[in-house]
């Protein structure tokens, strides 16, 4: 794994995962080491963000090292026509790790492949985002206490949510049971529902929210991705689609979690945060110590 960029969660194995979950269970309790000292992370956003670019930063200054980057590729030389390739290029120059995220599908799997040092896939387009999976991951086994044989809800924009497409990948190895709700305009891509049919792991699709979270383990959330519409119209009629609201989680398990890669919109409403099966915000928190376990497992640190 040293030296290996990640960019799709299937670049790494099931016992990949375990060991990042069991590294980040050690970052956890102890998340301010020198281990980075001397070393440069370059954090390339073409995109907005403010978990995973922030989450890494804190991450890396956590641990001694330092980061350079952009975080709006206007203020690069990008805007002057330069190319993604001639970018990676020479931030190789000046960097031992490069995060990027990018609007384009494939751009970091490119990237990745021009580059001089590993490259870390922070979100490409609506295909993958692998570190956002692995804190998914992560916040799932911590409080579930196990992986396996969990029933996940996922809801909303199964169609450009890159979270979903990168979590179904990686749960496929732990028996889950998949229950799809979507608008129809939104559904899980045909491919990833051949991908859980190879692997003959079972799903629903559904269209109603309220009676299909019943006995789920996982409520996985997701927002409307409007930047990825082509017509403004589509996503104004399926932009409020669902609104989880407190009332509705009345008989649900009470080992429900409820996960968000945030940033929220209007899917899950405010009077939902009290409750305890909430958990996007400790979620959140645990991107530092998966990012810090898997910088640490690409630059060979111990
Ligand atoms: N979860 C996630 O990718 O959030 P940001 O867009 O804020 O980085």
């Amino acid at each position: 794994m040293k030296n290996k960029s990640l960019v799709s969660i299937d670049d790494y194995s099931k016992e990949d995962y375990i060991e990042i979950l069991r590294v980040a269970a050690e970052f956890e309790k102890n998340p301010v080491q020198n281990i980075l000292e001397g070393r440069v992370v370059a954090t390339l956003f073409f995109e907005p963000s403010t978990r995973t670019r922030l989450s890494f930063e804190s991450a890396v200054n956590r641990l001694g090292g330092r980061v350079i980057g952009f975080t709006d590729s206007s203020s690069s030389s990008v805007s002057k026509g330069e190319s993604l390739k001639d970018t990676i290029l020479t931030v190789s120059n000046y960097s031992d790790l490069i995060v990027m995220r990018h609007p384009l599908e494939g751009s970091a799997r490119y990237a990745s492949e021009v580059a001089t040092v590993p490259v870390i896939n922070a979100g490409d387009g609506a295909n993958q985002h692998p570190t956002q999976c692995l804190l998914d991951l992560y916040s799932i086994q911590k409080t579930q206490g196990t992986l396996e044989n969990l029933k996940i809800s996922m809801v909303g924009d199964l169609k450009y949510g890159r979270t979903v497409h990168s979590l179904i990948m990686a749960m496929s190895y732990f028996n889950p049971t998949f229950i799809f709700i979507a608008p129809d305009e939104l559904k899980m891509p045909e491919e990833y529902k051949l991908f859980l049919d190879k692997k003959g792991i079972k799903y629903e699709e559904h269209t109603e929210l309220a009676e299909n979270i019943k006995d789920s383990d996982i409520l996985y959330m997701t927002r409307v991705q409007r930047e990825r519409f082509a017509d403004p119209l589509e996503y104004e009629k399926v932009k409020n689609v669902y609104i989880l609201k407190n009332k509705m989680l009345d008989g649900t398990k009470d080992n429900l979690k409820i996960l968000h890669p945030l940033p929220r919109v209007n899917e899950i409403n405010t009077d939902v945060d009290t409750n305890h099966k909430a958990y996007y915000f400790p979620q959140a928190l645990n991107g530092v110590f998966t990012r810090q376990a898997i910088m640490a497992k690409i630059l060979g640190l111990k």
